[in-house]
């Protein structure tokens, strides 16, 4: 459908567990974490009538997100119900790959379309101290798994800041010899991240540059997201930058987020949106739900104002909620 700017809304992202093996410092603080409570996560099934409810809003594609979604039990039981119902056209995940080896055959079979692979550093170390957890082997088995799943779209995503400088080239590298696209997406002042500073992608694109020659711009691919690509010389993949700070892309926003509590979520900067999980649990019929979300839809911001300072309706979930 569309919302009151005219924007279609075809792609719901759904952080299915607040949970995550990582604590990357952007996203979750190292201790003392505010857990939501087990029972007020969606259980698979709310999520799935909700899938199509929205599916029956015109929702076309949807991915799955965290905290680390490969942590809660029986993912790819999820991922093949939400495939199956109609009008769902594309699944995917995103994930840090730690659990994806293992987890990958049976999402497949559940008709997984694409994966997003969180990569901060490819230097184990440095891995360590961004995540605060030593598990850059595992997210590489994950990667490598991934890459080996033929018709498996794969991206590798990057947030850079100060802490990986020196690994925007590597990382970037990656799509020099496999099919895969690695994005820089800017940090965004939302939780933690409103705490410290990323990189902006004229300086990421630069060091690259410095790096590979000069990159050239990719035509936008049609219904793509925010993402712009350019290409190096001889690289089999693209490098792409989300850049919600430095090049805004609101006005071709396609999306809205269920967080892990069933928060129906229009705009990743506001609370704004409607509490799907109280309607569910007070027994609402499928009408009143679906005019429930069709009602945030229409009301969904036609912008976010990072950089201007807060506002009352400001989210205040941590990106682990989310899902990014
Ligand atoms: N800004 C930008 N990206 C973020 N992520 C988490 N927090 C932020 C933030 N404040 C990213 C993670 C992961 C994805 C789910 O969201 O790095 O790639
Ligand atoms: Fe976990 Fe992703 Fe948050 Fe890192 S950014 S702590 S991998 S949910």
């Amino acid at each position: 459908m569309l919302d009151g700017c005219g924007r279609s809304i075809d792609y719901l992202r759904i952080s299915v567990t607040d949970r995550c093996n990582l604590r990357c410092a952007y996203c979750m603080p190292e201790q003392g974490v505010k857990w939501v409570d087990h029972h007020e996560i969606l259980s698979y099934e709310e999520i799935l009538r909700l899938v199509e409810l929205a599916a029956s809003l015109g929702v076309r594609r949807v991915r799955l997100t965290g905290g680390e979604p490969l942590v809660r039990r029986g993912l790819s039981g999820l991922a093949a119900g939400i495939k199956a119902i109609p009008g769902i056209q594309w699944l995917g995940l995103t994930t840090n790959g730690v659990l994806l080896e293992k987890q990958l055959p049976a999402l497949l079979e559940a008709r997984l379309d694409g994966v997003n692979i969180s990569l901060d550093a490819l230097d184990r170390a440095r891995y360590a101290a961004i995540t605060r957890r030593d598990e850059l082997p595992a997210a590489l088995a994950g990667l490598e798994a991934a890459l080996a799943a033929p018709g498996l779209t794969v991206k590798v995503n990057c947030v850079p800041t100060g802490d990986n400088t020196d690994q925007w080239v590597p990382l970037a590298r990656l799509a020099r010899t496999w099919r895969v696209d690695v994005r820089f997406i800017e940090l965004m002042p939302i939780g933690l991240g409103a705490g410290l500073s990323g990189a902006a992608q004229g300086t990421v694109l630069a060091a690259l540059e410095g790096a590979f020659g000069p990159a050239a711009l990719c035509p936008p691919s049609p219904g793509g997201g925010p993402g712009r690509y350019v290409r190096f010389d001889g690289f089999t993949g693209r490098v792409g930058f989300i850049s919600a700070m430095s090049h805004p892309f609101c006005a071709g926003c396609n999306r809205v987020r269920l967080t892990a509590g069933g928060f129906f979520k229009t705009c990743l900067q506001y609370g704004d949106g409607a509490d799907l999980r109280a309607l569910l649990r007070a027994g609402a019929g499928d009408d009143a739900i679906r005019s429930a979300m069709a009602a945030a839809i229409r009301a969904k911001p036609a912008a976010h104002h990072f950089g201007t300072g807060p506002t009352p309706s400001d989210e205040g979930r941590n990106m682990n909620q989310i899902g990014g």
